[in-house]
């Protein structure tokens, strides 16, 4: 594995967002399942490591740690009702972030940078299954215009590094991540983990659980540890500048019911599962190809959702006094 690492010694990897849902798994997979290689050293940060939008902040902490590789996960994200209020917050914070982040990283010398796309900043009316040539074919969802075109843009940044500099900085793009220290906000939250808050209520509480919309969206959902341990190989083995999905198959994609279910089982919840159909459904499928990763890795094994779900239930409900809710 690396010989970008055998040729310039061993990785000082610095992880942007490291206290994240994405950071905390790369760490565990870092730490826990020997990702690390001899010499390596890891540097996990967070806001309170310095403020990434403020450019002086990100030199010092660059400074201090003096990486050979970067990780960029830090992103200003929210929920939908946030995006859709302050759009140019997004925009604007999340440009400073990213252009920080890679402009001192190539003031510094760091030989590679993966940065964290979504799938969410592809072009709202588009064809299915999207793959990686259609990111800038159209204007993505209105809802969260700011944040998606920041995230474009790091995408024309790392072309122009390239061509201009010849670095490799690259860029991942995950479907719907889930797993331990995500945001597990009802409101907030991505879908399967406030989801599994909601159920872990209706518990409690002995009332049902109220689904919105009807359940039948589709959606490809990748469990954090999974991600972190692709993330880890793209830092290490993908050299292309072009971005990579990393995701699950079109095969594996569940609809929200199923998903529900499986939770439900997770967590021995016995009571209802009601649907309000009279709240939006939002985009019934979003199918992303991850064609391009089988061709890398085509015997990846991803962790079978009903598992990934059950774990993260179980850390839920052993750490929720910690957890974002
Ligand atoms: N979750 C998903 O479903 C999903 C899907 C596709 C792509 N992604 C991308 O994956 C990356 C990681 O997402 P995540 O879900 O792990 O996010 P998360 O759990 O919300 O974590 C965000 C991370 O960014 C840090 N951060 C935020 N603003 C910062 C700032 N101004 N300066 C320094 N650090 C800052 C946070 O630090 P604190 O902990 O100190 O606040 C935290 O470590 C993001 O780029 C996101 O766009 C996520």
């Amino acid at each position: 594995m690396g010989s970008e690492i055998k040729a310039g010694g061993p990785m000082r990897v610095l992880v942007t967002g490291g206290s994240g849902l994405v950071g905390k798994a790369i760490e565990h997979v870092v730490q826990q399942e020997a990702g690390k290689l001899e010499g390596e050293e890891w540097i996990f940060l967070s806001s309170k490591d310095g403020d990434l939008v403020d450019v002086g902040q990100t030199r010092a902490v660059f400074e201090k740690h003096r990486p050979t590789h970067v990780i960029h996960l830090a992103a200003k994200v929210g929920g939908l009702f946030l995006h859709m209020k302050e759009n140019l917050h997004f925009l604007r914070d999340n440009i400073k972030i990213n252009d920080n982040v890679l402009q001192t990283a190539h003031e510094m010398g760091v030989t590679k940078v993966v940065s964290c796309l979504s799938s969410c900043i592809f072009p709202d009316k588009t064809t299915y299954p999207i793959d990686e040539t259609m990111i800038h074919n159209g204007p993505p969802h209105d809802s969260n215009f700011g944040y998606s075109h920041a995230k474009r843009m790091i995408d024309v940044q790392n072309r122009a590094y390239f061509q201009q500099y010849g670095h490799r900085y690259t860029a991942v793009i995950p479907t719907n991540v889930f797993g331990p220290y995500d945001n597990f906000n009802i409101e907030n939250g991505h879908v399967l983990s406030a989801l599994i808050n909601k159920t872990y209520k209706a518990k409690k509480d002995g009332t049902p659980v109220i689904v919105c919309g009807s359940g039948a969206p589709r959606r490809q959902f990748i469990y954090s540890l999974d991600l972190g341990r692709l993330i880890i190989w793209a830092l290490r083995e993908y050299k292309e500048i072009d971005p990579i999905i990393l995701s699950v198959g079109e095969e594996d994609e569940v609809s929200i019911k199923e998903a529900v279910e499986m939770i439900a089982n997770a967590l021995d919840f016995k009571g209802e599962i009601h649907f309000d159909t009279t709240l939006s459904d939002g985009q019934m499928r979003k199918t992303a190809s991850n064609a391009k990763l089988r061709r890398y890795l085509p015997n990846f094994t991803y962790t079978p959702l009903k598992e990934a779900i059950k774990m993260t239930c179980d850390w839920f409900v052993a750490n929720y006094d910690i957890a974002r809710t």
